[in-house]
Parts: structure tokens; C-alpha cells; sequence
């Protein structure tokens, strides 16, 4: 079989470990020539490059590993590039997660004025690295996981419309594992109907390859306990704060009873109840918790295999929930016809909704990229939501390309997170003073 050359961009990334370990894990199904790490932040990736590169040593001595700040050395000769960057690093996230508390407005990393501050920053960072791949591998793939993803993905659809960039995110994966652990089957043995946007969707179908429908076992499940299941099969969302958003999907069911939603509608159907939340401990945020948590326990492992010069006893985590990254790449490989949710141009795939929208929806994914499948027309009340939200990912990207700061207030106004323009604005220069240079000027 032939041997992939994968360059990680974000190297620095605390997904990074766990993300080398699951391709470790799955060398027989997608065989490794070459894995190199590229981040801008050199102190930041060495760490975990250096204590890559020992792990490697012992474990697969014959994938050549390198990691590098060099885009040159980085981006040439490689297959794939799997793209986890943070544009802003935990310090921003806290930005977008505290600033708008002090607007009486819930922060979080993608959704509200949170996601919309961090698209404007990520839209840059995504750029580079897709012009050093198209640069340095012309026939390179990347596989994009960085968020907010929805806006990233409006963003390469205006700005990049041929790159070869296909949007993923894990949040169905996540909720899929749970729903397989609901009616005790494999998360591979279930195929879904799901439509939506980003961090915005709905399942409609969830069946077994004979195709018996599990929806309504599922959402008998989810109507009392939401997605909290007792065995951790979703490893990615198993913090406090996600205990709490999976319990809440009940109530987000309560709303629109027909369908299975995705977590993060709470944040767009509850806002007020999370601002509630977040406003008892304003100190501590999503950020904070997974600097004191998943970033300090990668880190240290990672200082630890430094000091003692070996890697043994000391492993990082698999993380077994990222196989979908490699399924992707097996299936632009080796033309799998794998059926994936992807974040794709509508073009008809939702029948009552615009064809240059970027939507969430079941793919069939070969040598050439995604195939949407079409899921049909959908009820006023999901389409009038996405189509809100929408507009909003729309106008951040205007707002980018044009620099303007009419827009950037429009995207906040019209987000259903924000109670008025005039809070919009407020929030709007307070974001802009907050975030400096990272954000293109506008006037
Ligand atoms: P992190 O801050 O630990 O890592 C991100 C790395 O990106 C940092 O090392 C940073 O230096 C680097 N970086 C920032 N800008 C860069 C640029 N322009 N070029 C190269 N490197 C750059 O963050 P994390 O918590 O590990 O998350 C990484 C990303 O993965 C985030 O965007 C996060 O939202 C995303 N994520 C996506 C999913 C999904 O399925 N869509 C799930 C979880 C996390
Ligand atoms: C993370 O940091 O894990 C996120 O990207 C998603 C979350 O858990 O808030």
C-alpha cells in the first residue's frame, strides 16, 4: 500500500498527541511515509515535537519525522495537511469567551460574538496555510478541523473557492458515538440524515445498515438524560461544562420534538440561560478549564518524555473519536465512497435553502472530495434559523474582504445572541480594541 506524507499544521495544537497516536494506531489502514509538524509558534510545537520525535523513535522508527516553523520545509512533498489551528491561542479564546460577558451576552469559541471575533482572526491564519500548501504540494489535500469552522469554511468558499480544503468537524462524530452507545450498536454501523449548518444541525434518520430507524429510541433517550450516556464512547466532550451541554439537549428537543439537534443550539435557543450560567463564574471559562485540564495534562506529559529521554510508561492518549481524519483521508486515498457529515456548498443538497450556503450535511466522499446528499426540503422554524445564522457567517466574511465595520456590526445585530444594535456595537469596539492587529482594520 502506499506510504502518505502528512504535514500537521498547528503543531502546538493539544489535539496534536492524541491525533499522532490514533495515526499510529491505524498505520495498517493508512500507512505513514512522512509526519512533520508546522506551527508559527516554535516554542510552543518544540515541545511537542520533541517529545514526538523521541515517542516515534521507539515506536515507529521508520515514519521520518520532523517539526519545523518553516513553511518551506513543512508544506513540500506532502499528501495531506490536517489543520488544527487556533488563531490567538488560549489567550484570545479567553477574549472571546469574557469580553462579551462584560455586554450582559454569553462568550464561547464559536457560537455568538465569541466565534464571529475568533472567525475574523482565523480567516488569515487559513489563508497562509492554504497558499503555503497550494505553494509548496499543489495536489496536497488539506483537512480542515480548525474553527470556527462554519466561518472558515465561508471564508475558503469566497476567498479559496479551488483550493482542495474540506471542512470537518467532530461534534456529529462526537454525538453519534453517544447515540451508538444508546441502542448498543457500533458508531460504524449507523448511517445518518442530518442537515443543518456548522455547530447547527438536526439528525432526521438514524438507521442501521439493514435499515432499521433508531430516531425515535434515541430521542425517547434524549427527551430524559440528553446525550449523557454512562460510557464515555464520545472521549473528546467529557468535561464538566460538556456534561452540562449534552443534559441540556433536552430541552433543546423540547423545541423541535421531530428531530435529534446538535449540542450547540443551545447557545442560539438558550442563550439567556447560559449567560445566566456563565455569569456566576465570569473567571472561568470553557479557556480556563482546558488550560487547567486537557493543555496541562498534554504538556506535561510531554515535558515528562523530555526529561526522562523515553517515552515508555508514559504514553499519551489515543484519541480514538479523530479515526474520522484518517477516514477522510482513506477516502480521498483511495476513493472509499465514505459517507461522512461535511460542511459543503449547498447547491441543492437543502432543497428550500440558498445554493451558496454553507451547510452541514451527509456526504459521499471519494478520490475528487465530497458528494452532498440531497436532504430535501426542511420546516420553516429550522429554515428561518439557519438562514439568520447564515447571514451572519456571510457578513463577518464581507466584513473581512471589505473591511467594514458596517458589516462587522450588521453580523453581530443580526446574531440571535445579541439583544440589540446597540449592544451590538458596544461589543463590536470593545472586540476590536481587544483584538488589535489580529483583525483586519475597519472603518
Ligand atoms: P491550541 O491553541 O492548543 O493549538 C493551536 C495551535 O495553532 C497553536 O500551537 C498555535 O500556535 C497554532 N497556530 C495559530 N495560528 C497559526 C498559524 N497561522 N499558522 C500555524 N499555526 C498556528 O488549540 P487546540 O485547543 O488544540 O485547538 C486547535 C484547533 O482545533 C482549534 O481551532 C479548535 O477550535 C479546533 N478544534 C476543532 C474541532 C473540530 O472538530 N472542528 C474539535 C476540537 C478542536
Ligand atoms: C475544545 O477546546 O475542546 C473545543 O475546541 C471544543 C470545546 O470543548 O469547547
Amino acid at each position: 500500500m502506499k506510504k502518505f506524507s502528512v504535514v500537521i499544521a498547528g503543531g502546538g495544537s493539544t489535539f496534536t498527541p492524541g491525533i499522532v497516536m490514533m495515526m499510529l494506531d491505524n498505520l495498517e489502514r493508512f500507512p505513514l511515509k512522512t509526519l512533520k509538524l508546522y506551527d508559527n509558534d516554535g516554542d510552543r510545537q518544540g515541545i511537542l515535537g520533541e517529545a514526538l520525535e523521541i515517542l516515534l523513535k521507539e515506536q515507529a522508527p521508520d515514519i521520518e519525522f520532523l517539526y519545523t516553523t518553516d513553511p518551506e520545509t513543512a508544506f513540500s512533498e506532502v499528501d495531506f495537511c490536517m489543520a488544527h489551528i487556533r488563531v490567538g491561542k488560549y489567550a484570545m479564546r479567553e477574549k472571546d469567551e469574557k469580553v462579551p460577558l462584560r455586554h450582559g451576552v454569553f462568550g464561547q469559541e464559536t457560537c455568538g460574538p465569541g466565534g464571529i471575533a475568533y472567525g475574523m482572526r482565523s480567516i488569515t491564519g487559513m489563508l497562509e496555510i492554504i497558499d503555503y500548501m497550494e505553494k509548496y504540494s499543489p495536489d496536497c489535500w488539506m483537512l480542515n478541523y480548525s474553527n470556527p469552522a462554519a466561518i472558515v469554511a465561508e471564508a475558503c468558499r469566497v476567498l479559496r473557492p479551488d483550493s482542495k480544503v474540506l471542512n470537518i468537524c467532530d461534534m456529529p462524530v462526537g454525538t453519534l458515538r453517544r447515540m451508538s452507545q444508546i441502542v448498543g450498536k457500533k458508531p460504524e454501523e449507523l448511517e445518518v440524515r442530518y442537515f443543518g449548518l456548522n455547530h447547527f444541525g438536526w439528525w432526521t434518520s438514524v438507521k442501521d445498515r439493514e435499515g432499521h430507524e433508531y430516531i425515535e429510541q434515541i430521542r425517547d433517550y434524549v427527551s430524559e438524560h440528553g446525550y449523557l450516556t454512562q460510557i464515555e464512547v464520545d472521549t473528546q466532550h467529557t468535561d464538566p461544562s460538556w456534561q452540562e451541554t449534552h443534559k441540556k439537549a433536552k430541552d433543546i428537543l423540547a423545541v423541535t420534538p421531530e428531530y435529534l439537534p446538535n449540542t450547540y443550539l443551545k447557545y442560539y435557543l438558550y442563550p439567556d440561560y447560559v449567560f445566566e450560567h456563565m455569569k456566576d463564574h465570569p473567571e472561568f471559562t470553557r479557556a480556563n478549564e482546558v488550560m487547567e485540564g486537557r493543555e496541562k495534562h498534554v504538556f506535561d506529559h510531554a515535558r515528562q518524555i523530555i526529561e526522562n529521554g523515553s517515552a515508555e510508561g508514559i504514553a499519551f492518549d489515543i484519541d480514538a473519536h479523530a479515526t474520522f481524519i484518517v477516514d477522510l483521508a482513506r477516502a480521498i486515498a483511495f476513493n472509499t465512497h465514505e459517507r461522512m457529515v461535511m460542511i459543503v456548498e449547498n447547491n441543492g443538497a437543502i432543497a428550500n435553502f440558498p445554493d451558496d450556503a454553507m451547510v452541514e450535511v451527509p456526504c459521499i466522499v471519494g478520490t475528487d472530495g465530497p458528494e452532498a446528499l440531497a436532504q430535501g426540503q426542511i420546516p420553516a422554524f429550522q429554515q428561518a434559523l439557519m438562514f439568520q445564522q447564515v447571514t451572519v457567517e456571510k457578513l463577518v466574511v464581507e466584513a473581512y474582504v471589505e473591511n467594514s465595520y458596517q458589516k462587522m456590526w450588521q453580523a453581530l445585530t443580526l446574531s440571535k445572541t445579541v439583544p440589540s444594535a446597540q449592544v451590538a456595537k458596544e461589543l463590536l469596539d470593545d472586540l476590536i480594541s481587544e483584538n488589535g492587529d489580529a483583525w483586519p482594520e475597519l472603518h
